[in-house]
C-alpha cells in the first residue's frame, strides 16, 4: 500500500486517477450490480429465489485501484523531490516521483519543469545529433576502471556506471553468454574530436557521422557510455561484438544493470546511428526498467523527444 493508500507501491505521488484507473473502478461497479441479477435468475422463472440472498450492496464510489502509473499532478512542488535533485542524488529524484515510469511520464508530459534533459550531470540526460553537451567541454566530476579486461587506454565511465558494467559482465559470465570487456568509455571532447576526425579523414564524413558523434554530441563525454567487447578468450573489436552471445545476452538483460543499448537496429531515423550493438549507456535500474517494461527502443521516445537523425546545420 502506498502512502496515500492506493493499492500501488509503485503509484507516483500527486497523481490524479488515470482513465484507466477509473474505467477498473467502473468495471467493479458492474459486476458487484450484476451480482443480484445473476442470482434472481438462477432460481429459474416464477420461483422464488432459493436460499440466501446476496448481501446488499450500495456502490456508490469504489476507491480507484491501480494499475499503472499516472502523469505526477505537481511533482516539482515535493520537498522529497526538491531536496533530491538539489543533493544530485538521481536515484532519490526518481523514487521521490514514484519511480522510473512515473517519471518518465512527468517529464515526458511536460509537468516536471525541474528536471532537464539536458543537463548532463544527471543520469537522464539526452545527447545527440541535435542536443549538444551543455557546456560542450564537459567533464564528469569523477572517473574510474571497470576492473574489466580494456582494450584501448580510455576505459573509465563514472564510478556508479562502471561498477553496474563490472555487475553486467559478471552477470554474463555467470550465465555461460562469455566474457565481456571494454574497449573506450569516458571521452573528452579532445578525444572525441580526435576520434570523429580520424574516421572522416579514413572514410569519409557521411560514414562517420553515421558512426561517430561529433565533439561536443557524444554520450561518452558524459561518463554513462561505454563501447563494450567479447573477450572469449581474447578480447575483440566492436564491430565483431555484434552476434556474439555476449551481444544477445547484453540486448536481454542490460535493462537489470541499469544500462541500454542506445543504438539499436533499425533506429537511425531516430537516433541518428548505425546499429551499435557495442554501445551501452547507463540511465539507472529505475529507468531502465521503465524502458524495458514500456518496450523501448530509443531515448528519444522514452522521454518524448524529437528524432534526432542529422545535425541541424
Ligand atoms: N559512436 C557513438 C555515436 C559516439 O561516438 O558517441
Ligand atoms: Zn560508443
Amino acid at each position: 500500500m502506498s502512502d496515500n493508500g492506493r493499492m500501488s507501491a509503485r503509484q507516483p505521488r500527486h497523481a490524479a486517477p488515470s482513465s484507466r484507473t477509473v474505467l477498473v473502478a467502473a468495471a467493479i461497479g458492474v459486476v458487484i450490480t450484476l451480482m443480484g441479477s445473476v442470482w434472481a435468475l438462477a432460481s429459474g422463472p416464477g420461483e422464488e429465489p432459493k436460499g440466501s440472498p446476496p448481501m446488499p450492496v450500495t456502490v456508490t464510489e469504489l476507491p480507484p485501484v491501480e494499475i499503472s502509473a499516472t502523469p505526477a499532478v505537481d511533482p516539482c512542488a515535493d520537498p522529497a523531490v526538491t531536496k533530491a535533485l538539489g543533493a544530485g542524488d538521481d536515484a532519490a529524484a526518481i523514487a521521490a516521483f514514484g519511480g522510473g515510469e512515473a517519471f518518465r511520464l512527468a517529464v515526458s508530459s511536460g509537468t516536471a519543469p525541474c528536471v532537464s534533459l539536458s543537463d548532463p550531470a544527471h543520469e537522464w540526460v539526452v545527447v545527440n545529433k541535435a542536443r549538444p553537451l551543455d557546456p560542450a567541454r564537459y567533464a564528469p566530476a569523477s572517473l574510474g576502471g571497470t576492473g574489466l579486461r580494456t582494450t584501448t587506454g580510455s576505459g573509465e565511465a563514472r564510478p556508479v556506471v562502471s561498477q553496474a558494467l563490472a555487475q553486467l559482465a559478471k552477470g554474463s559470465a555467470d550465465a555461460g553468454a562469455g566474457a565481456i570487456g571494454v574497449n573506450n568509455g569516458y571521452r573528452s571532447y579532445d578525444l572525441q574530436q580526435r576520434t570523429y576526425s580520424t574516421h572522416v579523414r579514413n572514410r569519409g564524413q557521411a560514414w562517420a557521422d553515421s558512426e561517430s558523434a561529433r565533439p561536443g554530441h557524444s554520450e561518452h563525454q558524459t561518463g554513462l557510455a561505454l563501447d563494450i567487447v567479447a573477450c572469449s578468450p581474447g578480447c575483440g573489436e566492436i564491430q565483431g561484438f555484434t552476434g556474439t552471445p555476449q551481444a544477445q545476452w547484453v540486448a536481454a538483460h542490460a535493462w537489470e544493470y541499469g544500462f541500454i543499448v542506445r543504438y539499436e537496429d533499425g533506429r537511425t531515423a531516430v537516433t541518428g546511428y548505425v546499429h551499435e550493438a557495442w554501445h551501452v549507456r547507463y540511465i539507472g535500474k529505475e529507468l531502465a526498467a521503465a524502458y524495458h517494461a514500456g518496450g523501448f527502443h530509443t531515448l528519444e521516445e522514452f522521454f518524448g523527444l524529437p528524432a534526432a537523425p542529422d545535425y541541424p546545420h
